[in-house]
């Protein structure tokens, strides 16, 4: 090793340790088919269930690990994805999962089907005023005193949206879909992702690392062209895909600051070591629910 040579950060090391898993998710069928609309809108919205349920665990991890020395440093609450998610399912779903839908069992709610007669298949487009105010749900409250260029603007929540959720403010008639403000339910692969949050990302910083680049740095990245794909793809007009738009972030931009604060955490090697095992695990939980909508989904 020479100066000309330095050791790679951990953010080039996750990003050419992860390739080949990065590429078997991005290569996994279902997304390619929902850019292309080759699938029923109903599809869709299931993706957006799942992620409802994997984000609702993961920014609650963010919560706890807002203020860790080394973890806290990634909790970003303009990323904040659950209250959109709740938006997103209010539009293509009727309503938003509730936490306690989580366990899958049938008592809990009814999963998405791709059986055209439960009112939630392709057909719809349904047209739902466009929110600007997606708010964070689970972040700590703001901190201004940020100097490090990424932007968190610090907006409160909006009146009886404490929880993030939408409850029962879906009302399927107004948005013109045939839905019954059926519940929605996690894969048993979201049940295991859940799992695997719970057992580590609320208190290990290496784990809940791996898992929040994972997601967000996907999300800031392929994500925003999956995004206008699927909104050209299912008719969607500025509702129903807000999981997709970050506001106030520059992707291109938090994504150069993020590889940073990769770059600078003060990690162990052995955590480091743990971190890139996390994000190769965090990849296989993503391959795995993608697995599963693509066997539901197959026509
Ligand atoms: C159709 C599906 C996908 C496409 C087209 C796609 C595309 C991309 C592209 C082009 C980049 C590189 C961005 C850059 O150079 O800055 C990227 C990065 C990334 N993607 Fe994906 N992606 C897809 C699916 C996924 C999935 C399912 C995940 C995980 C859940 C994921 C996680 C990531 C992560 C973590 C990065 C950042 C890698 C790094 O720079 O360290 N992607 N993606």
């Amino acid at each position: 090793m020479t100066l000309a040579d330095p050791p790679a950060g951990l953010s080039a090391r996750l990003r050419t340790g992860t390739r080949s898993e990065h590429d078997r998710a991005q290569g996994s069928g279902f997304l390619d088919r929902l850019a292309a609309g080759t699938l029923p809108r109903a599809a869709y919205a299931d993706l957006a269930a799942q992620h409802w349920f994997i984000y609702e665990t993961l920014e609650r991890a963010a919560a706890a690990m807002a203020d860790h020395p080394v973890a806290g440093a990634f909790v970003f609450p303009e990323l904040t994805r659950l209250p959109a998610l709740t938006e997103d399912l209010t539009v293509l779903a009727g309503r938003a999962p509730r936490p306690s839908d989580a366990d899958g069992s049938p008592a809990a709610g009814r999963a998405l089907r791709p059986a055209s007669d439960d009112g939630l298949s392709a057909a719809g487009g349904a047209s739902h005023p466009a929110r600007d105010d997606g708010l964070p749900g689970a972040g700590p409250a703001g901190r201004p005193d940020r100097d490090d260029g990424l932007v968190w603007d610090g907006r409160a929540s909006r009146p009886g949206d404490d929880d993030g959720l939408a409850g029962d403010g879906g009302q399927p008639g107004d948005l013109g879909l045939p839905g019954d403000g059926a519940e929605l339910v996690p894969l048993a692969a979201t049940r295991e992702y859940r799992a695997r949050l719970h057992a580590v990302a609320f208190d290990k910083p290496w784990a809940f690392i791996a898992h929040h680049y994972t997601r967000y740095l996907g999300d800031l990245s392929g994500g925003q062209y999956l995004g206008p794909a699927i909104a050209r793809a299912y008719g969607l007009d500025g509702a129903g895909h807000r999981f997709f738009v970050f506001d106030g972030v520059s992707p291109a931009e938090f994504r150069r600051r993020y590889r940073e604060l990769l770059d600078a955490a003060e990690l162990s090697a052995e955590d480091a070591e743990l971190l890139l095992a996390e994000v190769v695990e965090a990849y296989r939980l993503n391959i795995a629910v993608l697995a599963e909508l693509k066997e539901r989904w197959a026509s």
